[in-house]
């Protein structure tokens, strides 16, 4: 069953969301080469503590941390540790806190330093995917339009979906109905309703779509080796169409 919120709901989902980006944004602030992806999960558990917030994914299944920092051919779930970033590459940013029973999730993928053009285009094109899908994230529409948009524009730009993971609802639970794929047929799946509240994330890989899971049960890590990319956003739909609770 999929669980509308209501206009008072969504603004705590809102609240919790606004403090995703806020611990995101600062984050980022902190990704450079040399800096390992454990101090950037010390920074987000300092902060979280600063402002009395709990973490969405600490505890999680037995997730170990707070954030999930997923660098170059991880696609997401990597587990915060000594390896230290180096100029080039790319990481991916996860996560998730709960205020007053209410879950917030985002994610974004940044660069370390300078770039290539082709992982430029990488980071452009899943973004895009997600713009797009959120767009797709009206009442009339079907869950297919969304999830058909991340994977034709991904495609179409020569990148592959991840099939393996989904977005999902989200509200007093991390994740909620629907499981919302990065793939799909439009006009299929179920209608949009107003109150529905969606966390969308495509995976996008450079290569193939395949995936493994390392040893530690957790880390996501494309089956070719090549790079991917995450971003990750909650929505509302509403009748005046989507609102994106994790963008300030
Ligand atoms: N954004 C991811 C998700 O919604 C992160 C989950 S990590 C976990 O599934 F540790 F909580 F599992
Ligand atoms: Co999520």
């Amino acid at each position: 069953m999929i669980i509308c919120k209501s206009a008072a709901e969504i603004e705590k989902l809102r609240r919790s969301g606004h403090l995703v980006r806020k611990i995101l944004d600062e984050t980022r602030q902190q990704v450079k080469p040399g800096v390992t992806t454990l101090d950037l999960e010390k920074f987000v558990e300092r902060r979280l503590a600063q402002v009395g917030a709990k973490s969405a994914f600490k505890g999680y299944r037995g997730y170990p941390c707070c954030l999930c920092a997923s660098v170059n051919e991880q696609i997401v779930h990597g587990i915060p540790s000594n390896r230290r970033l180096n100029e080039g590459d790319i990481i991916s940013l996860d996560l998730g806190v709960i205020i007053d029973g209410y879950y917030g999730d985002a994610a974004l993928t940044v660069p370390v330093g300078e770039i290539s053009e082709s992982l430029q285009k990488l980071l452009r094109v899943t973004e895009e995917s997600l713009q797009l899908a959120i767009n797709e994230a009206r009442v009339g529409n079907r869950l297919g339009d969304v999830s058909s948009a991340v994977e034709a524009h991904v495609v179409s730009n020569g990148f592959s979906v991840v099939r393996e993971f989904v977005g999902h609802g989200i509200g007093r639970q991390l994740h909620e109905e629907p499981q919302i794929p990065n793939f799909g047929n439009p006009g299929y799946g179920p209608p949009l309703k107003e109150g529905m509240v969606l966390a969308i994330e495509p995976m996008v890989n450079v290569g193939g779509p395949g995936l493994r899971i390392l040893e530690d049960q957790w880390t996501a890590v494309t089956l070719d080796g090549a790079y991917s990319a995450h971003f990750e956003h909650m929505i509302a739909v509403t009748d005046n169409g989507p609102d994106v609770l994790t963008r300030l």
